[in-house]
């Protein structure tokens, strides 16, 4: 099986699948939470170099303040407690980003884990926070312009968070809906995308093996014949 190199995924569905259980919505964020080590994990194993996950768009502030914090309180709890798991699987851990809006105490545990961990070089498990594809084309091209380089489709690409990890082969949408959500947008265009209905939570490894196989299938052409 074709296997893709660069993975990224749109976490989607979490608030539907604790509604549709007459619970919180932060409950889903807790199950969905959960959902992150068991996909990481088989990804991995299935020979995934890069996976790229979408934890909190640069929109999400906007949600009720209760959720805000619930989310960040799991991410909190994840780079605390998962540290370990990934150091030992020679993970490289990086989170993508404008992280300074994030607390203090967030932020100190992310570069503590992303320096513990930079030396790995077996697989890389990017983190989206407050992230949004259009504000990381405005930084890319900010960097070229405060450094007076010339603004080329290159140049921008050498400047993204994700330039050191390539452009994600396949986009995975889980929770029904068929859109990016400013997700990788400059890096995403020849992306192949799939759409689950899974909600995130349910998103298990055989819907996971699932989006692999119809990769598998794909030509990939790259606007070429
Ligand atoms: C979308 O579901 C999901 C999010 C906005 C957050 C994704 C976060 C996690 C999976 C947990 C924390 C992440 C890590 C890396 C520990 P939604 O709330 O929009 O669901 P809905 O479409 O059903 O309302």
């Amino acid at each position: 099986m074709k296997i893709p190199s660069h993975v990224g995924i749109i976490m989607d569905g979490n608030g539907r699948w604790a509604v549709s259980r007459g619970k919180k919505r932060s409950y889903g964020h807790k199950a969905g939470s959960d959902n992150v080590d068991r996909i990481t994990t088989h990804a991995f194993n299935r020979g995934v170099k890069v996976l790229t996950l979408y934890a909190f768009s640069s929109e999400n502030w906007e949600r009720p303040k209760e959720e805000v914090d619930e989310l960040m309180r799991l991410l909190k709890v994840y780079f605390t407690k998962y540290i370990k798991k990934i150091l030992k699987n020679k993970i490289k851990l990086f989170v993508m980003g404008d992280l300074t809006k994030l607390s203090p105490e967030l932020q100190e545990i992310i570069y503590k884990d992303m320096e513990q961990s930079k030396n790995n070089d077996e697989h890389v498990l990017n983190i989206a926070i407050n992230y949004g594809g259009r504000q990381e084309i405005c930084y890319a091209v900010n960097k070229l312009l405060s450094k007076n380089e010339e603004i080329t489709v290159d140049n921008i690409s050498k400047e993204l968070y994700t330039a050191p990890f390539g452009e994600p082969d396949l986009i995975i949408r889980t929770g029904g809906e068929k859109r990016i959500s400013n997700f990788m947008l400059y890096q995403g265009a020849y992306s192949e995308l799939y759409f689950s209905d899974v909600l995130w939570p349910d998103f298990n490894e055989e819907e996971f093996d699932k989006a692999l196989e119809d990769f598998s299938t794909r030509k990939r052409r790259f606007g070429r014949l």
